[in-house]
């Protein structure tokens, strides 16, 4: 099976958790879309949910779909979470901000009673940090003393740009900056380590967040459990 064919497998099967007259966290990326698409489908054959985007991109993606929207100021506790994500570890915890919405992604997942995660099982790692830079949302004002900082922590870090020489900025107006430590040994540390240094908003480590991680893979749909206190 093609890669885009089991991200589409995960994306749809997290459907299933979603029940009437809930409050869906809706993440963002190219495996969120498989599951927001055919959301927009069952909310035109009748059912009823409120979604929260995590990102413009989404937010667009649910209006082009029809499904309603509401915001954490309305409703403040969500069901469920539905997210991608690039780096999922034995523990679940998980790198995300491959698409620059890690820190509204984080703020949805931390106020979510239930977060399911859906990849391809391309995303499954021994270790955060193998195959995916960290990114690392600041904001622009000192940013290149931000960058210096985070580079004694042992990693190579980029300004993540759009095009050659032209900064991304992410739906905050921050720019990101991505962290390459070929492996990550105490991700839970260093996302506090992280979030201490002044200039940066958040970073792309999620841990102790997640419920169950949805894995499209050759063999079919995989769901890997953690228990987590709800909130
Ligand atoms: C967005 O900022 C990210 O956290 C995405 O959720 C993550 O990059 C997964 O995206 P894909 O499903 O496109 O790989």
């Amino acid at each position: 099976m093609e890669k885009e064919e089991l991200k589409k497998l995960a994306g749809e099967e997290a459907l299933k958790h979603i029940e009437e007259g809930m409050i869906v966290g809706l993440g963002t990326g190219s495996t969120i879309e498989y599951t927001l698409r055919k959301l927009g489908q069952m909310v035109r054959e009748g059912f009823k949910i409120k979604g929260i985007p995590t990102s413009i991109h989404t937010k667009r993606i649910a209006k082009e779909e029809n499904i309603p929207l509401t915001n954490l100021d309305e409703n403040p506790i969500i069901d469920v979470t539905i997210d991608g994500a690039d780096e999922v570890d034995s523990n679940l915890s998980l790198i995300k901000g491959g698409g620059g919405a890690l820190v509204r992604e984080k703020i949805i997942a931390f106020n979510s009673k239930r977060v399911i995660i859906v990849v391809d099982d391309s995303k499954i790692v021994k270790a955060l940090g193998i195959d995916f830079p960290l990114p690392v949302e600041v904001v622009k004002f000192g940013w290149t003393s931000t960058k210096k900082t985070l580079e004694e922590f042992g990693c190579e870090v980029e300004l993540r740009e759009i095009i050659h020489g032209e900064p991304y900025i992410t739906d905050n107006g921050n720019y990101i900056l991505d962290c390459d430590f070929l492996r990550i040994e105490n991700p839970e540390q260093l996302e506090i380590d992280i979030n201490l240094i002044p200039g940066v908003v958040d970073n792309g480590l999620f841990i102790n967040l997640v419920n169950e991680v949805i894995v499209g893979s050759k063999q079919g749909v995989l769901t890997l459990n953690k228990e987590k206190t709800v909130v």
